[in-house]
């Protein structure tokens, strides 16, 4: 469905379940219309009582107990019709706000990509802003505008003048219009000022997130003249902001000045000739005042809802997107075993005219473990990622126990892999929250059990709140090496039958990486384990190893037999043998081989 389509849905949709609310607070606005158009009528009878001579402390009382009467009651309405509006405006703001982070979430990978956060979050708060807006001031203003003008147009020609009504309001249109095209010019260069801080606050950040690189790299001129050059444009966007406000208001005054020339000119003189009396050239100007406001507002309401209609189409845009990667004829299975065939496997990444993977074809039994290598963008990750269908493979290329991949419901697939990914990622809360990221929750022996398993239980303890040490940004920093490990430990924690370790190890050092692969032996047996890295000694234990070379598998075997073949993993071999001397080889000074190093630490 086209997002077009939609574009008045979401409102709409809101509008008719609250029928009843609105019109609640519909009746409440008239209410306050109608009292507010008393006051004039009170000062009428005032002026009139005074002209005629007929005036006492008495009745001057009177009046202004009315007028206070008036006034009270006015207000009260007024606030009860608003405090209801604004309950709908943030009930609206509210149910479009939960569908639309529901439904970023079944979004796939792919859709984030190449889409910016601040443009992201620019949906989750200005165009959430631009639709409450609408529900709660828009439709207020609107509603009470076509009220009161209406209204006060009756009372001011019916109880006073037809024709001083038509030629005082004559130039009211103008205001109108006025205001819809200042308005626009003024959302524009406040739109321009928001953007111009926004890139200020953007400079800082980037200078304290990366100060080291900036001193390191003698870059604070130059930063220093980006940051001016930001300031001065912030000061530019503020100087067009405040010019086309104040002619705005000039303009409007000019308007609204007009529009009073001629009640007093043409309306003084009707008074003088007596064919209108004093109160009611009074009660005409104070019908006159009261218009002014809701007139001006009209050209306002036609902005809110243009641009409340705009963000409307780019949410209902969102929403209409169907995820890709989602479930069809799921079959019932909810484990697997790990059996995973992969045939004649190509893929391309959506736009890319070059495969990420091209022609792999394999077959890893259940239970066991495979090593992948291979050069930077050899397709390593993708491989994994198919696996869990963070992009999808064509159908039929990946079967896991049988069963066509995109036939295994999604939360059982994903359930069953433990994944650590390549770029680990943690969340800024305490650690326990990043180990026990699943949907039950786990038992604090098991959570320790998990981290132990990463090797990382050890430097937690040390920490003063241990396992409720804060990460991220208000908490502690870790070091490369330990974020990989709380990955890890995320990952172990799950006992997937399928455990995918994407490069992470590679911040730790190679010892430590051999010594937790060596101590995860017992935990994988009997899971199906995929380990990709650059370090031959993490691999060399693997049932099988491929590797791979811009997307094709150019070896596969056991660890002898490729080293036998003396290709490319070979080579690798023996290169990272001459780079990584390990202090068991000079112990043992045979310099042999990766076993030797296993030795050691096993
Ligand atoms: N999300 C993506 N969109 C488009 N192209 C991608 C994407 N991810 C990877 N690629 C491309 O696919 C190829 C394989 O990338 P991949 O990440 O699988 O390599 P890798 O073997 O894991 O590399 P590394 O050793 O650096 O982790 C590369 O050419 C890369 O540019
Ligand atoms: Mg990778």
């Amino acid at each position: 469905m086209k997002p077009e389509a939609r574009r008045e849905r979401l409102f709409r949709e809101h509008f008719r379940q609250n029928r009843g609310g609105y019109a609640f607070a519909f009746v409440l606005i008239i209410g306050a219309v109608l009292t507010q158009l008393l006051i004039p009528k009170v000062l009428e009878s005032f002026a009139d009582a005074y002209a005629a001579g007929t005036l006492s402390p008495i009745t001057a009382l009177e009046h202004g107990f009315w007028l206070l009467l008036v006034a009270v009651l006015m207000a009260a309405i007024r606030i009860a019709s608003r405090l209801r509006l604004y309950y709908l405006g943030r009930q609206f703001e509210r149910s479009v706000r939960s569908r639309l982070f529901a439904h970023w979430l079944r979004l796939p990978a792919e859709y984030y990509q190449g889409r910016r956060i601040g443009d992201l979050m620019a949906h989750a708060t200005n165009d959430m802003n631009l639709l409450r807006e609408k529900a709660n001031f828009g439709v207020m203003m609107l509603v009470e505008a076509i009220f009161l003008v209406s209204l006060s147009m009756v009372m001011m020609g019916v109880t006073v003048h037809p024709l001083l009504t038509f030629w005082v309001l004559l130039p009211l249109p103008l205001l109108s219009l006025a205001a819809y095209v200042f308005r626009r010019r003024i959302q524009r260069h406040s739109r321009g000022v928001q953007e111009a801080f926004a890139d200020l606050n953007t400079r800082v950040q980037k200078f304290c997130s990366g100060i080291q690189v900036i001193k390191a790299f003698v870059q604070e001129p130059a930063e220093l003249a980006r940051y001016e050059e930001a300031n001065r444009a912030n000061v530019e966007a503020n100087r067009r902001l405040i010019q086309s406000s104040a002619a705005f208001a000039a303009m409007s005054s000019l308007i609204v000045g007009l529009s009073f020339l001629i009640a007093m000119t043409y309306g003084g003189w009707l008074a003088m000739e007596g064919r209108i009396t004093l109160g009611q050239f009074i009660a005409f100007h104070t019908y006159l005042a009261q218009l002014i406001w809701p007139i001006e507002s009209i050209g306002r309401v036609i902005n809110v809802f243009q641009r409340a209609a705009a963000a409307e189409q780019r949410i209902a845009g969102i929403l209409a997107m169907e995820p890709s990667i989602r479930d069809e004829e799921a079959l019932p299975v909810r484990t697997l075993k790990g059996h995973i065939v992969i045939r004649d496997l190509t893929f391309f990444y959506p736009g890319n005219s070059r495969p990420a993977l091209h022609g792999v074809t394999l077959d890893i039994p259940a239970g066991s473990t495979l090593g992948v290598v291979g050069r930077v963008g050899s397709g390593k990750s993708t491989l994994v990622q198919l696996l869990l269908r963070l992009f999808d493979p064509p159908p039929g290329t990946i079967q896991v126990d049988g069963m066509p991949l995109e036939r295994i419901p999604l939360a059982v697939l994903r359930s069953q892999i433990g994944y650590v990914p390549q770029d680990n990622f943690l969340f800024s809360t305490a650690i326990y929250d990043n180990i026990d990221f699943h949907p039950v929750s786990h038992t604090e022996a098991e959570i320790h059990g998990a981290a132990s398993l990463a090797h990382i239980h050890e430097k937690i303890m040390q920490f003063p709140r241990q396992y409720g040490t804060l990460l991220g940004e208000r908490g502690v920093t870790l070091s490369g090496g330990q974020r990989q490990r709380v990955c890890m430990a995320r990952a172990l924690l799950k006992e997937p039958s399928i455990l995918i370790l994407d490069d992470s190890l590679s911040a730790v050092d190679a010892d430590t990486e051999t010594r937790i692969l060596q101590d995860l032996r017992r935990y994988r047996s009997g899971r199906t384990t995929i380990i990709v890295s650059h370090r031959i000694s993490s691999v060399q234990d693997a049932d099988q190893i491929i590797v791979l070379d811009e997307g094709r598998i150019v070896e596969q075997g056991t660890h002898d037999a490729l080293l036998a073949a003396g290709g490319v993993y070979a080579q690798m071999a023996a290169r990272q043998q001459r780079e990584e001397p390990l202090p068991e080889k000079r112990l043992d000074g045979a310099g042999r081989s990766f076993h030797g190093k296993r030795h050691t630490s096993g």
